[in-house]
């Protein structure tokens, strides 16, 4: 094994962003993770944020804080705007610093980005002009002289009740399209007055912003800022100004964390939390340019979702520290392996976007599907082993038997897994073969990892059934048996044309002709992805979604980027529609709001993504002669991975 320094000499250097020194060049970049219910600091962001420091990133950014009460932009952003938030900033400071890591926290206001309220109504959203948001479809009020300098005040405040709480520094966000930016963008800012119009005018807002926490903090107070090098749309913010605009402010600040995107379009926001499609580290490059004309740190972020990446553009010189945000919130552990030489024991971050920024954008606190122990630290403690092992029988290697089985392991049990196929991975392997997804495997490599070091014994090609079951004479059986396909019963088919399922197609059994209609009803990777895969191969794709859109359930950046390519490839979307037959030419459908019957002819094939029924025949068979059978995962009820491998952890967790 090559020693730390030799894999990743130059990550693991400290650096000094002025006066403070940093112990590696591992970031993880302010997150909004949803776990404040109150809009100040709670226990369990604190436990979130130590079990990072703990695994030993150099520095974290805390999430975004509102500088003003205009920034509330969801019901659970963290606030700076009174006294009372900086008992809560103060032990987390102290819990990160005593890990040897140190702490800034984002400086925020989202402008015109603003997506809920407190109490349902539409708040009102201030921008440099009445420029509309297209995400959300926001109209701006254009922002008066008396409002601008209560926010720029709001910033000078913050700063000061954050140095006060013991934080090391703020990091002001004038990325993604939020307020900073929108003074930097003529199209978006397009004011005659001071704030508007000459480069001068629109970098005003951003300098006095700096100014203000600058004035507000005494000299070894470290103020950041946090910029898009490129907006990633039209008539976005492009790499030129940005580069100019670092330049102006350069000397004001002490370090530039460089990402892309912007709230403001769809196509735009997919680069906040890139999804897999993206390339490891796609930034670089231009942060690369940006080190050519600044001397102060610059942090770049982005898909880094392993040392080795950010090894390679540390020693590119294109950064002086990497984001790996996800990374560890998938595994807090990583800085902390990657240092000791146990690279292979890293989980690295499959870019699936389901449980991080999903859950986010559902209002619910941040996790992993991979990880699910992640944002809920304080349910999951390190509990010591147990005192009397129990013979645990795990019938499933998908997600949910692997994660159930490792963890039951780690605690002590005695546990065998069993999974009927000749290889680990559930219908994990299935999804992996969807076009552009094939990372979504590594939840595989990741999971049969952890399996293996836990010593469960792994018994594959082996199918159980009842009776063998009773013969191993488990104290406790864990049922972790996954799902089919389900064909739905009422389909009319005069038994002439064509029908077959997803799976069907992507395992390569049939021959689809060249004209298909896929019918999606549950609006996930299943129904987009085949239909692309389809389209790739030159059929003529039809996307018959129940939902009004395509890829309904999906984490919007990704089902975005699912859009994008259907549409490029000259997929035909049909939203609203339920199956309801099939002859030998045509598929019949029925609008699902006024029933009208839609009639789709020429389709060779008929391909049903209609979602899964479960396989849970065990559960009633045992249930008789086993004290304890648990069902997790879809054979309680299909799903996806994310639940699987959490209903697995808090199995094999609660054992005793
Ligand atoms: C094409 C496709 C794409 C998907 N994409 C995603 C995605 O992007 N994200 C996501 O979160 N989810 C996705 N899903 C859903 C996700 O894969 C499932 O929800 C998840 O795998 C369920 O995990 P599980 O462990 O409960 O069951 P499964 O993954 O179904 O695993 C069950 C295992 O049990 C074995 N087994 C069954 N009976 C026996 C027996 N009697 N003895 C021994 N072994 C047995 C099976 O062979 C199988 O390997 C996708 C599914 C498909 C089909
Ligand atoms: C759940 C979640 C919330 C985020 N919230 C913020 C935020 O509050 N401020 C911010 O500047 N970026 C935010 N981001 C973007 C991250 O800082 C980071 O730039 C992004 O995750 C890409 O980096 P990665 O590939 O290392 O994860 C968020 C990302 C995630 C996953
Ligand atoms: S949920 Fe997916 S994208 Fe998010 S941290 Fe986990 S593996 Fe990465």
């Amino acid at each position: 094994m090559p020693s730390q320094s030799f894999m990743f000499p130059e990550l693991f250097k400290s650096i000094l962003i002025r006066n403070i020194e940093i112990r590696n060049r591992i970031v993880s970049t302010g997150h909004d993770t949803t776990i404040p219910t109150d809009g100040t600091v709670n226990d369990a962001l604190i436990a979130y944020h130590k079990a990072r420091a703990k695994g030993g990133v150099g520095l974290i950014v805390a999430q975004v804080t509102g500088v003003h009460e205009s920034a509330r932009y969801t019901n659970h952003v963290l606030m700076g705007t009174d006294d009372d938030c900086i008992q809560g900033f103060r032990k987390l400071a102290e819990t990160v610093q005593k890990e040897g890591a140190k702490l800034f926290v984002q400086l925020f206001h989202p402008g015109r980005e603003m997506t809920e309220s407190l109490d349902g109504t539409a708040p009102i959203a201030w921008a440099p002009s009445v420029s509309p948001s297209e995400r959300f479809h926001v109209i701006p009020r254009a922002i008066t002289e008396e409002m601008i300098q209560e926010i720029l005040d709001g910033y000078g405040k913050v700063a000061k009740r954050l140095e006060k709480a013991g934080v090391d520094g703020v990091e002001i966000v004038a990325s993604h399209g939020y307020l900073p930016a929108q003074f930097l963008n003529p199209t978006v800012n397009r004011r005659e007055d001071k704030w508007g119009g000459s480069e001068e005018n629109r970098i005003r807002f951003l300098r006095e912003a700096i100014g203000k926490a600058r004035a507000a903090t005494s000299s070894k107070f470290i103020v950041g800022l946090r910029i898009s090098g490129d907006e990633q749309y039209e008539d976005g913010f492009s790499k030129s100004g940005t580069l100019d605009t670092i330049k102006h402010v350069s000397s004001d600040i002490d370090y530039v964390s460089l990402v892309d995107g912007t709230s403001a379009t769809l196509g735009g926001s997919v680069h906040i939390v890139p999804p897999m499609y993206y390339e490891p580290g796609y930034v670089a490059p231009f942060s690369a340019r940006l080190k050519e004309i600044i001397d102060i740190p610059v942090i770049v972020t982005g898909r880094i979702n392993q040392p080795h990446e950010a090894e390679k553009i540390l020693k590119n010189n294109a950064a002086d520290m990497c984001g790996m945000t996800r990374a560890m919130i998938c595994d807090p552990l990583m800085p902390v392996k990657a240092k000791n030489g146990n690279f292979d024991e890293i989980r690295a971050c499959i870019g699936c976007n389901q449980a991080c920024i999903g859950h986010f954008h559902k209002g619910h606190a941040i996790s992993c599907i991979q990880y699910p122990e992640t944002g809920r630290e304080l349910e999951f403690t390190n509990k010591p082993k147990v005192q009397k092992p129990l013979k645990v029988v795990v019938v499933g290697g998908g997600p949910g038997g692997m994660k159930a089985a490792s963890v039951a392991s780690d605690r002590g049990h005695q546990v065998s897994l069993y999974e009927a196929d000749s290889q680990l991975g559930g219908q994990a392997r299935l999804a992996q073969l969807l076009p552009n997804r094939s990372e979504f495997g590594g939840i595989i490599t990741n999971l049969s990892r952890e399996l293996e070091t836990s010593g469960a014994k792994i018994n594959t090609g082996v199918s159980l059934n009842a009776a063998k079951i009773k013969q191993l004479k488990p104290d406790v059986v864990i049922l972790a048996t996954g799902a089919k396909p389900l064909w739905p019963e009422n389909l009319s088919n005069d038994g002439e044309g064509q029908v077959c399922d997803a799976w069907q197609v992507l395992k390569g059994e049939v021959n689809v002709g060249s004209s298909v209609l896929i019918h999606d009803w549950k609006g996930d990777w299943i129904g987009m992805g085949v239909a692309e895969h389809l389209a790739q191969n030159g059929c003529k794709v039809r996307l018959a979604v129940n939902g009004l859109f395509a890829g309904e359930s999906l984490q919007s950046y990704v089902r975005d980027s699912n859009a994008a390519r259907l549409h490029d490839l000259g997929v035909k979307i049909i939203p609203y529609v339920r199956l309801y037959g099939r002859d030998e030419d045509s598929v019949y459908l029925q609008h699902t709001v006024h029933g009208a019957a839609i009639i789709e002819e020429e389709v060779d094939t008929l391909v049903l993504a209609q979602g899964h029924t479960p396989e849970n025949r065990l559960e009633a068979e045992l249930h008789d002669d086993i004290e304890k059978v648990i069902c997790i995962g879809d054979c309680q009820m299909p799903r996806t991975c994310e639940e699987a491998v959490l209903e697995g952890l808090r199995a094999a967790y609660n054992l005793a």
